[in-house]
């Protein structure tokens, strides 16, 4: 398929954009890289790359093996992408990722926070404190550190930008052992508001977009958790899931991606400091 059978907004020819945690196969970084690069942006692919700790095991994360699938296949359908190691946890390494798109292609305009951890899942009374603070660490933190670095690169270059955050259905709702993955995605909701507040000025928009589930590599990890633990059985699981949506299945990766594009073209430009829902009715506040 050509590249140009894609692009709905021709405004994004060009753009560059940063997407952290894009590294592992089937994830929403993914998706959202490849629709990007499908719109005529150069994607540079950022991940942590190897395993690191405990709480960040080879199984769960965007090796640099995968890093490179993702930017061979953009470029075998006629786009542009790089990839960089970039530990969200780390400001250095988040400060030089937003200067490596500029070294590398000349601009920064748009950065998508999307690394996150979310299978770390227990009850309250049995989550560790560290479990917690990895949690926080990389969803919370790691979003403070890709705003604050893209703006300020963003600032520095004048011509505006759009960060977009990737929150969760957990931004809006609560969910049984999901303490630390709710509590920072609902934290995120403020971050995004006062961001948008702080660097509308700039004429930097930014936005969350709230998925529902996925199933990714994160999110097939939660069916079998949740399955096993609500007793459920896998099949049971996702057939109540998909009764519970308005519009009758799970989410899918192209649905966020989709998202994505638009709150970085044109089409949203007067649309900042939004939480948006892609969750098939799911959510609705
Ligand atoms: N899958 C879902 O159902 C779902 C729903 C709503 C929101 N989300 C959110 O979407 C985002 C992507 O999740 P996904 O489902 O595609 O899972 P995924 O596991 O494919 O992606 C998460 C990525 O984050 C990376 N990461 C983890 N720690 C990092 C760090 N310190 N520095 C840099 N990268 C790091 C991982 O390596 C991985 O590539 C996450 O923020 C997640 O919370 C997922």
């Amino acid at each position: 398929m050509s590249q140009t059978s894609h692009i709905q907004y021709p405004e994004l020819q060009g753009k560059v954009a940063v997407i952290t945690g894009a590294g592992r196969h089937a994830g929403l970084g993914e998706a959202m890289a490849k629709r990007l690069a499908a719109e005529g942006c150069k994607v540079i692919i950022t991940d942590i790359g190897k395993a690191a700790g405990a709480h960040m095991p080879e199984s769960a994360i965007g090796t640099t093996d995968e890093m490179q699938k993702i930017v061979d296949d953009i470029k075998a359908s006629g786009g542009e992408a790089s990839s960089f190691i970039c530990n969200v946890l780390n400001p250095d390494e988040v400060k030089a990722a937003a200067q490596f798109a500029v070294d590398t292609y000349g601009s920064l305009d748009i950065w998508v926070n999307n690394a996150g951890i979310g299978y770390l899942m227990k009850p309250i009374l049995e989550m560790d404190v560290d479990e917690w603070d990895a949690v926080l660490n990389v969803n919370l933190r790691g979003t403070f550190l890709g705003i604050k670095f893209a703006a300020e690169k963003m600032v520095e270059l004048g011509n505006g930008g759009k960060i977009i955050n990737i929150g969760s259905q957990a931004s809006k709702s609560a969910f049984a052992h999901a303490s630390a993955y709710t509590t920072s995605k609902h934290g995120m909701n403020g971050l995004t508001r006062v961001s948008a507040q702080e660097l509308g000025q700039y004429k930097i928009n930014v936005n969350e977009i709230c998925p529902n589930h996925v199933t990714t590599g994160l999110g097939a990890w939660q069916n079998s958790h949740f399955s096993e633990v609500t007793g459920k059985g896998h099949d049971k699981y996702m057939q109540d899931m998909r009764d519970r949506i308005p519009l009758g299945r799970p989410g899918l990766q192209e649905d966020t991606a989709k998202a994505c594009a638009f709150l970085c073209s044109d089409q949203a430009s007067y649309i900042t400091g939004e939480c948006m829902n892609v969750s098939g009715g799911e959510e609705y506040h």
